[in-house]
């Protein structure tokens, strides 16, 4: 196991003062976590994005709190040291500040998060308050926000013009101002994104958004092609294990219908004497029920 201290809200900030880029991963699982834990990887984000990863579905929307504190208490198993966010499913925190509050204390209490993140800006500038106010760190999501692509006219890059831009770094003033420890940009221009982090005094976190932020984010699953639907354009692939697993799964049909699998060493043998015994059990309980 990786030999780090915890990662806490003062490292982080020290990071961003000290001028040391922060690391962020969304994943999903126990082993998954594991292996971004031996990487030290600062934060990570258990977004909600798998219930298109790990589920299948079309989008965001479907994925509930119980599925999320689920992801969460295993990642948190595997990573015992990173600073862990929730990701806040669709209508768990949009209808009222105590719902809010009550779901991101789930996060805390059931998952054993250090924060919770929810999307949206100015209008979601009273459920960052609130969750602050209850001591729970929070961190805004701007930008491309996955549970309003509808209303964003589909996975496109949110700020290019003058007017949405300025919106966007209002938000961010607002959301910072509101209390969020952290404000995360997926997909807006890299200019519109190096205004904001000029202006900021707490982490900014980039997803495709350019270099000109404190720290980055990728998506497991984009990083290592375990994604089959598409690639989007913002994630680097470090390692396709998607097609190692792919071979492996081919080879393993191969080799079962040709009969090469199993061999000697993937099973497990009686000692002559016990299977001796064995047999003239058998063999006198068949005699006996005759
Ligand atoms: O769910 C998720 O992984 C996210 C990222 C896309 C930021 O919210």
């Amino acid at each position: 196991m990786a030999d780090r201290k915890k990662v806490t809200l003062p490292a982080l900030l020290k990071k961003m003062t000290d001028g040391v880029p922060i690391t962020m991963i969304t994943c999903y699982d126990y082993s998954m976590a594991h292996w971004v834990e031996q990487a030290e990887v600062d934060m990570v984000l258990v977004g909600d994005s798998l219930g298109m990863t790990m589920l299948g579905y079309e989008g965001t929307l479907p994925v509930t709190m119980d599925d999320m504190i689920r992801h969460s208490q295993g990642v948190r198993r595997g990573s015992p040291t990173c600073w862990l966010i929730g990701d806040m499913p669709y209508m768990s925190y949009q209808p009222s500040d105590e719902i809010a509050v009550r779901n991101a204390g789930r996060f805390m209490a059931e998952a054993g998060c250090d924060a919770v993140k929810l999307e949206g800006g100015r209008q979601m500038a009273s459920r960052i308050k609130a969750i602050a106010d209850a001591g729970i760190p929070v961190m805004g999501h701007l930008g491309l926000t996955p549970q309003s692509v509808s209303a964003l006219g589909g996975f496109r890059v949110q700020g290019k013009g003058w007017e949405q831009a300025l919106r966007i770094v209002e938000d961010a003033r607002l959301l910072e101002e509101a209390g969020a420890f952290s404000i995360l940009f997926e997909m807006i221009p890299d200019r519109v994104q190096q205004i904001i982090t000029e202006r900021a005094r707490i982490p900014i976190i980039s997803l495709g958004s350019g270099p000109h932020a404190h720290g980055q984010l990728l998506i497991f699953h984009d990083m290592f092609g375990l994604y089959p639907r598409f690639k989007p354009k913002m994630a680097k692939v470090y390692g396709n294990a998607g097609e190692v697993i792919l071979n492996g799964l081919k080879q393993y049909v191969a080799e079962v219908t040709g009969r090469q699998f199993p061999q000697p060493e993937n099973w497990f043998g009686i000692p002559d004497d016990q299977f001796a015994e064995l047999k003239k059990m058998l063999n006198g309980r068949m005699t006996k029920d005759e």
